[in-house]
């Protein structure tokens, strides 16, 4: 287990970038097992979960080559369909998977997911799914196996847009004789990224971004290049750092539409905030200002971000409400954030955060991957020095986090 070593109290200063999206790239990976050819992904962050993938794909028969941050993988002889059971638990994106080989196969073996301990994180949406399209599932030791004959394209109400489950729909769908409609999809920029991948390499889908996308089969799909869409909670991450610490950020490579959640929070905190064409000016105030946050679906404010703001919120002048929708887990990182000084009151689904003027550097626990990077916010600011341990929670999802912090005048370094 890996730690990062944190001198606090150095106010960040200058400019960095987002790198490629971890959320758009777990599923465009996956789907590349569709198209038996060549796909070339370029942005694709550096990460564990990226390299998870990237063994799953190589189980499953695919040839990969890695390059930084291009990915080129030859799905020509993929021959398995069944994920194994140890890289299925290293992260919750391995369910997509399934989607991706049903729609090759017509059958698919894997177990359930693992992934952050953020809640109880089930995959009914994503079964129920698979079977309104016609897939028989059988549950046999923990094992699920997925049979079809032929997808039976149809309408798909979802319970709730989420995410994991749409995409997969979309993946099982793809190569159907038909038109399959996913009435009350996910919004999220992610899956827009999915469906445009999935276009350029022959599909016909449309409605991403909005709550009904349609599916059109197709026959066939062929060889594509594609850029990867940048990393938005990895934006707000950066511009959190600096409203923490009192900083000053130009940061470049952001697509600005998909954080304007973010951004008008950031501003109603007090930061001065100038808006250009994929980058953004951040200078934050001597002392932030308490704001209430409930997250929600996209375009709602993320779950994602609500542990980089709880953050900030410790240090904030007032007192500040977060609700969390979507995960019932994820206030594990305020009991550490405790540690450190913060004042804070868990009551159901909300947290009360009553700013203090100073977080002690102490020892501290990632508790998941957004969690332990709140700890680093946290760290950034505190008085003294901040051990973060079991950073490699925030190594599957951040790519060059402590480079691109030493950048901006940042003392963090990892043991
Ligand atoms: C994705 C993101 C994650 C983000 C989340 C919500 C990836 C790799 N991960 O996760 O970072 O926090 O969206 O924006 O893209 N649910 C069910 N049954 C299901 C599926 C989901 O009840 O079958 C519930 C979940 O428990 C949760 C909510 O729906 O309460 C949202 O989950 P979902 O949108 O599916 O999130 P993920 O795709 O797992």
């Amino acid at each position: 287990m890996s730690s990062y070593i944190i001198e606090g109290g150095k106010r960040l200063q200058g400019e960095s970038y987002v790198s490629g999206s971890k959320n758009a790239s777990l599923p465009i990976m996956a789907a590349s097992i569709l198209n038996k050819g060549i796909t070339k992904l370029y942005n694709v962050p550096n990460i564990h979960d990226t390299q998870m993938m990237i063994e799953i794909l190589k189980s499953l028969g695919c040839k990969v080559k890695k390059n930084q941050n291009k990915i080129v993988i030859d799905s020509r002889n993929v021959c398995k369909y069944e994920i194994p059971e140890n890289l299925m638990h290293q992260m919750r994106s391995s369910v997509i998977f399934a989607g991706a080989i049903l729609g090759r196969y017509k059958k698919a073996i894997f177990s359930y997911p693992g992934g952050c301990d953020i809640g109880s994180r089930p995959i009914d949406l994503h079964l129920k799914g698979f079977e309104k399209l016609g897939v028989n599932i059988n549950k046999n030791f923990g094992k699920i196996i997925c049979n079809v004959e032929e997808i039976t394209p149809c309408e798909i109400n979802l319970d709730f847009p989420s995410v994991g489950a749409t995409e997969n729909i979309m993946l099982a769908s793809c190569l159907a004789n038909g038109t399959t409609t996913i009435v009350n999809s996910a919004m999220e920029p992610e899956i827009t990224d999915l469906q445009n991948f999935l276009n350029q390499m022959g599909a016909k889908i449309s409605g991403a971004g909005t709550n009904i996308i349609k599916i059109q089969g197709v026959n066939k799909l062929k060889d594509v290049s594609y850029n990867i869409m940048p990393d938005r909670i990895e934006a707000g991450t950066l511009l959190g750092a600096t409203a923490i610490t009192g900083g000053e950020i130009l940061l470049k490579k952001v697509e600005i539409n998909h954080i304007t959640p973010i951004i008008d929070k950031l501003g109603q905190m007090g930061c001065k905030i100038k808006l250009k064409e994929r980058e953004i000016e951040l200078k934050a105030p001597k002392r932030l200002k308490a704001i209430d946050i409930k997250t929600m679906p996209y375009p709602g404010f993320p779950t994602d971000m609500q542990a980089i703001m709880g953050a900030c919120l410790t240090m904030a002048s007032g007192t500040s409400i977060i609700t969390e929708n979507i995960f019932e887990n994820r206030f594990k990182y305020l009991s550490e954030l405790e540690k450190m000084g913060a004042k804070v009151k868990i009551e159901g689904k909300s947290a009360i955060i009553k700013g203090t003027r100073t977080l002690y550097g102490t020892k501290v626990n990632s508790t998941d991957l957004r969690g332990g990077a709140s700890m680093v916010l946290a760290g950034l600011s505190a008085k003294g020095t901040t051990k973060v341990d079991n950073i490699e929670y925030i190594l599957r999802g951040y790519e060059k986090l402590d480079e691109k912090l030493n950048n901006l005048g940042a003392e963090i370094y990892k043991i």
